[in-house]
């Protein structure tokens, strides 16, 4: 983490090559926002980490604050307008300027659609950029599609005889950058293969200073950040394009197309490397695990299968396809059956859950627990070796050890207004189709007839009963 360095990312865009009912920061890549993953490389190399908001910008801030805190929700510049990526930073650096000393400081601009970049990229970059007062990341393409080219002195001299084609980068120093369709405009025939990343390093006070003098006379009629280069070079500044980064880390995501490239990449690399780990997959092209995710050496998965946020999978489980787990802690030796979906929930050891079970929220499993098929289990606890195994549902309950819930049984938490508590005791059974209507304790030991309708509160070793007593009428 470098202390003289903040991070300006910017976000405020619409992303019109995306339309969508959210902006395009927040459009996920296995599972994360665009936006957390940039967010979370640029916090690993800076001393703060401020973010250009704009488009839907209280969505994104939203964002922030869940996952990375109030710090970086208030650490957060509306650009009114979204008037060009010159535009944003300088919103953003009038802003910092207020609240912070910028003597010294660097600042390090990243575009929130550049998912795929690391804290070591990103490393690499800081140290080759850091001896110049601006510099930016270069990166060389085979097809250069929508990206800004690098323009050089050489290109510009040959250039001059008709139309060029530039692959290398030794084509002497950097004159300025020339967006594509201003490039097309300028140079028709013309190709430069080496392209601005988006990424840049500058000293906060050059930033103050030739921000002001961009202008928005181009193409795209807006205030491009890409010509401070030129600007900065024309005024005697040193400055350099460092290419260090390759490709597919760079990629800039502005189609859905793109979005699936970079979503491929990083799925591939993060299963080559749990598979490299001891992890097995099943089908691994159809396995899409977050980078949040830890996932034990001796666990088995099979495709398809989907496993975001910040979950855990401890050794030796097995998890069949078609599920999709969120936020959620599986411990070791578990089975989970095929078509499962849990959010938020934690397990203990050796459970075995599914086909088709669901832990919402706060669903807490002790050690041995089995759920079967279509089982729901909802803010609840569920203690050591208790079994749910066939359509139920158990909400806003604490469930013993040792219990056993029979087939259909529900809990009735929710009075259209309320929510309340069902407490089921140590060695309860439960027999099939009863309904719990909470707030209610089944006590120990407690056999609960079958069709039971429980309203009150039940003894130790009793025997419950609630439903009408069965007559058989002649006909
Ligand atoms: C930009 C660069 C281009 C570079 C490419 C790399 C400019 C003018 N062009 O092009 O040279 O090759 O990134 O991926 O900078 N944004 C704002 N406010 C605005 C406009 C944009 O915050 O007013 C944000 C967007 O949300 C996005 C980022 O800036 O995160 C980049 O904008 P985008 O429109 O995607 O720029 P590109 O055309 O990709
Ligand atoms: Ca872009």
């Amino acid at each position: 983490m470098h202390q003289h360095i903040i991070t300006i990312i910017l976000a405020a865009g619409k992303g019109t090559r995306m339309p969508s009912s959210k902006p395009k920061a927040l459009q996920t890549v296995l599972g994360e926002a665009m936006l957390s993953h940039v967010y979370a490389a640029a916090s690993a190399v800076s001393s703060a980490v401020w973010t250009v908001i704009g488009h839907k910008a209280e969505m994104v801030q939203q964002h922030l604050r869940k996952e990375f805190g109030d710090n970086a929700a208030d650490a957060c510049v509306l650009q009114q307008e979204q008037l060009g990526t010159g535009h944003a930073v300088r919103c953003a650096i009038d802003e910092i300027q207020k609240r912070t000393d910028l003597r010294g400081t660097k600042i390090l601009i990243l575009n929130a659609d550049v998912p795929l970049i690391s804290a070591d990229i990103l490393e690499n970059f800081i140290t080759q950029a850091n001896p110049y007062p601006l510099a930016f990341m270069s990166i060389k393409l085979d097809a250069p599609k929508s990206y800004g080219r690098v323009v050089r002195e050489g290109f510009l001299t040959a250039v001059k005889q008709g139309p060029v084609l530039q692959h290398e980068q030794n084509c002497g120093a950097v004159s300025r950058i020339t967006e594509a369709k201003d490039f097309r405009l300028a140079y028709p025939g013309s190709e430069i293969f080496e392209v601005n990343s988006g990424i840049y390093l500058a000293d906060a006070g050059l930033l103050l200073e030739f921000l002001p003098q961009l202008s928005s006379t181009n193409a795209g009629g807006e205030y491009y950040l890409t010509d401070i280069i030129g600007l900065a070079k024309s005024k005697g500044t040193a400055l350099e394009a460092v290419c260090c980064g390759n490709a597919e880390a760079l990629l800039g995501v502005n189609t859905p197309a793109e979005l699936n490239e970079a979503e491929k990449i990083l799925q591939q690399e993060i299963n080559t490397k749990l598979m490299q780990n001891g992890t097995v997959l099943h089908n691994p092209e159809t396995i899409r695990i977050s980078p949040f995710a830890e996932i034990a050496p001796g666990t088995e998965i099979y495709g398809p299968c989907e496993l975001y946020g910040h979950c855990r999978i401890g050794a030796y489980s097995v998890i069949e396809s078609h599920c999709v787990l969120k936020n959620t802690v599986i411990g070791e030796y578990c089975e989970v059956k095929s078509f499962c979906h849990f959010e938020d929930a934690r397990t203990g050891n050796s459970v075995k859950l599914g086909p088709y079970a669901r832990l919402r929220p706060q669903a807490v499993l002790a050690d041995n627990v089995h759920l079967g098929n279509f089982v729901e289990i909802k803010k609840s606890t569920i203690g050591n070796g208790s079994k749910v195994n066939h359509l139920s549902y158990i909400g806003d309950s604490t469930v013993g050890s040792g219990v056993n819930v029979g087939a259909g049984c529900i809990t009735c938490n929710y009075d259209g207004k309320n929510k309340y508590q069902t407490v089921i005791e140590d060695n309860a059974f439960l027999g099939s189709n009863c309904a719990f209507v909470a707030p209610v304790t089944i006590a120990k030991n407690t056999l609960v007839a079958a069709g039971s309708v429980i309203t009150k509160d039940t003894e130790e070793n009793c025997l419950a009963v609630a439903r009408s007593r069965q007559v058989n009428i002649k006909r």
